[in-house]
């Protein structure tokens, strides 16, 4: 596990920016396809794209799709993996904001848990999300609420990588340094440091919305 030699102050912990964008793990790796981003520009817009994951073993699940922009790279991407959208199983948009479910429709077939819904084509089905419970998709893959930049944030949390646990965040973190600015883009910022902090206490690695995986240091 190689990272930069600058640990970043988090709370009460350190993170530390890795350079990987791979953690296999058994039965279930992870990877990221892109790395999100969040570039101010001079014109007072800024330039986002969010994070797309892959996590693969015995189901295949996506966890955000990027924008409608990322289409073909989406679908390049996952060619290249030998995939085609319908080996995709499930679907997860950690939030839905346009940078991280713009692609939805490339995989109607395949289960989707979109903030707190979860629905297989036009049914939707029961869970306990918005009542602050886990939704098991495998023994080691577990959507988990973390709401606070919008009100129905998830996360996935994935068990038994080389990597230890490693979350898949969304937004929940923007990157390895976002003390500064993840409170602006935050509708509820004592929710999101309450989710924010469990995060830091119970991954090893954060996969965030908008930058490179980061470790998480404990004592
Ligand atoms: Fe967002």
């Amino acid at each position: 596990m190689s990272g930069t030699d600058s640990s970043v102050a988090c709370g009460q912990f350190q993170t530390v920016p890795l350079s990987e964008l791979d953690f296999p793990g058994q039965p279930y790796s992870v990877t990221v396809l892109k790395a999100g981003y969040c570039l101010p520009q001079t014109d007072g817009t800024f330039r986002a794209d969010g994070t797309i994951t892959l996590i693969t073993g015995p189901r295949t699940i996506l966890v955000d799709t990027g924008g409608p922009w990322d289409r073909d790279f989406l679908l390049t991407t996952l060619k290249e993996r030998g995939l085609e959208p319908g080996d995709v199983n499930v679907v997860v948009g950690t939030h839905g904001h346009s940078d991280h479910v713009g692609n939805l429709s490339v995989f109607p077939a395949a289960v989707m848990i979109v903030g707190y819904d979860v629905s297989e084509g036009d049914t939707y089905r029961p869970n306990q999300l918005a009542e602050g419970q886990a939704y098991s998709i495998d023994k080691q893959v577990t959507v988990v609420p973390s709401p606070g930049h919008t009100g129905q944030d998830v996360s996935v949390q994935v068990t038994e990588t080389s990597a230890g646990t490693v979350l898949v965040a969304g937004d929940l973190f923007e990157c390895c340094s976002d003390e500064d600015s993840w409170r602006d883009l935050s509708i509820n910022t004592a929710v999101q440091e309450v989710n924010r902090q469990e995060a830091l206490r119970t991954a090893d690695v954060i996969i965030p919305g908008h930058g490179l995986p980061f470790r998480v240091l404990r004592n």
